[in-house]
């Protein structure tokens, strides 16, 4: 079996070996169910079973209860009494207790070193699908990242694109006749939306140093893969950020990795637990977007995993991609579930043995039917399997236990702490400096002169005798000279480089922080 992972007993009593084919495994896959019925576990022992034979995996770990992959469970536990009862009636004769290797990752820093991106990364089509953007809204997205590329001005945190939107916001005009309309208000709609982004912590998220895509691909030194998992139960309260950064990292390991074909086992494995937050009120192009990254990464023999309660959660075409299936038991109360059930039921290769719609309905606890990847890539016939159970601890690493991890991991420092180099709201910062300074010398020049200047006023104000009265020569010097000033404060105050500018800039820039 070292060709495949042991996933559990199926057959007649369960006693018949069940297992996933590392060489499709590449070839994505579902775990889903209702709520209860054992999806979790699953996704522990397929993490454990990828990283036993050298596969780095990715998860997302929504309640907190998957961080005991990183301890190794023990007969003592209570809750493992039943487990060896389990295993013993599907033949895992070799069940031991051990933990995987496991680094924790956090985009609050909290839980785990701090996962970062930068805007630029990120890119506009992303940002706007977070920022839920519309289509006007997302044109001057795009104006103001090819802004930032043609004015060398690097976009890496969240305060790099504020800055830039207020510049943008600035020249509007100009940029209107080079770019077509640039309005204020869509402007002021996308600050907003920034501000509310920032409001749910995502200025955590964009900055440096931004992760390294092969920090996530290693093996320990006796080769086990590595068990990435990020903390997202604090995330799941921005669902949006949570799925855009999910499939911002899919994207990006598209991007990056070579293609491989189809490797004898996956280079990494990915699980996109509350899958549907992904594709709830998704535009079409997204869901496009999201099952061609699917077809596609494969070749780079990344599989990716599909967590999610009804399988009617994921569209169509991306289901159909899905060859590795854990159907979890799902509840038919309704004439949709039942709709629902006979659909997803239908997607499998029968085995007369039973009713795949009346087993889905029925299994157990920690029972699943499933089909893999058999020969060729053809999906085998359907199995009521028991789940092994899981090696590590069933439930999560207690705090002070995350800590010691933490403390011990060898990307320890490398991340922890924030990076500031310069980039755009430096840049446009310092032009601004360079204007206000500008404009408080002309001021002080006009106060200087002021005394000349009011004189002169004055002269014209109580016109005829008094003047003059006094000496033609020195009025008349008054008068050109005062107008002259007059002319020359102006201009510097209504001129681009002026001090509505400034504050425009420095305004913007500095509110809520
Ligand atoms: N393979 C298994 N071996 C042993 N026990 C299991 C197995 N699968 C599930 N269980 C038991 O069932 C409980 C619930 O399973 P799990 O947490 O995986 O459900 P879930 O589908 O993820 O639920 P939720 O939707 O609430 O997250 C586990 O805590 C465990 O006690
Ligand atoms: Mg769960």
């Amino acid at each position: 079996m070292s060709d495949s992972l042991f996933i559990g007993g199926g057959g007649v009593d369960y006693a018949e070996k069940q297992g996933l084919t590392l060489k499709y495994a590449n070839r994505h896959g579902l775990i889903a169910g209702a709520t209860g019925t054992g999806k979790t576990v699953t996704l522990q022992i397929l993490a454990e079973g990828f990283s036993n034979a050298g596969v780095p995996v990715f998860l997302s770990d929504v309640k907190g209860d998957l961080s005991g992959l990183a301890k190794s469970g023990t007969a003592e536990h209570k809750l493992h009494g039943p487990f060896t009862e389990r295993a013993e009636k599907i033949g895992f004769t070799d069940y031991t207790y051990h933990a995987c290797p496991v680094t924790f990752w956090d985009m609050f820093g909290q839980q785990g070193h701090p996962v970062r991106t930068t805007v630029s990364e990120m890119g506009p089509l992303l940002l706007a699908q977070l920022l839920e953007l519309t289509e006007a809204q997302e044109g001057i997205l795009n104006i103001a990242f090819r802004l930032a590329d043609e004015e060398g001005m690097p976009l890496l945190d969240l305060k790099d694109l504020q800055a830039l939107l207020v510049w943008v916001g600035e020249n509007a005009k100009d940029l209107s006749l080079r770019y077509g309309n640039v309005s204020s208000q869509s402007i002021g709609a996308i600050q907003r939306r920034l501000l509310v982004l920032e409001n749910q912590g995502a200025s955590q998220l964009f900055g440096e140093p931004a992760l390294e895509l092969s920090d996530l691909m290693r093996t320990d030194a006796s080769g086990k893969g590595m068990v990435n998992i990020l903390a997202a139960d604090q995330l799941m309260g921005a669902p949006k950020l949570y799925a855009t950064f999910l499939l911002w990292l899919l994207s990006e390991l598209f991007e990056e990795l070579p293609e491989v074909g189809d490797p004898d086992k996956p280079k990494l494995v990915f699980f996109f637990d509350e899958a549907h937050l992904l594709f709830e009120d998704a535009p079409k192009a997204l869901v496009d977007k999201v099952e061609q990254v699917a077809r596609l990464i494969r070749s780079k023999g990344v599989g990716v995993y599909f967590i999610t309660q009804n399988p009617a959660d994921v569209p169509e075409d991306i289901l159909g991609q899905l060859g590795n299936r854990f159907q979890h038991a799902l509840r038919a109360f309704t004439a949709k579930d039942r709709k629902e059930l006979r659909m997803a039921a239908e997607t499998y290769r029968e085995n007369p043995r039973f009713e795949t719609e009346e087993a889905i309905r029925e299994v157990g606890v920690g029972e699943a039917v499933t089909s893999m990847l058999q020969k060729k890539g053809v999906p085998g016939i359907v199995e009521r399997t028991l789940i092994r159970p899981p090696s590590s601890q069933l439930g999560p690493f207690t705090k002070t236990e995350r800590a010691a991890h933490l403390a011990a991991s060898d990307m320890a420092g490398k991340y922890d702490e924030p990076m500031d180099r310069k980039s755009a709201f430096e840049i446009l910062k310092a032009r601004a400096d360079t204007a206000a300074k500008e404009a408080a010398e002309a001021e002080e020049k006009a106060e200087e002169l002021e005394p000349v200047l009011r004189e002169f006023n004055a002269g014209r104000r109580y016109s005829g005798a008094r003047v003059t009265r006094s000496t033609s020569k020195s009025t008349r010097r008054g008068a050109s000279f005062g107008e002259a000033m007059t002319k020359m404060v102006v201009k510097e105050l209504t001129g681009t480089t002026g001090r509505r500018m400034v504050r425009g800039i420095l305004g913007g820039l500095f509110k809520g922080r």
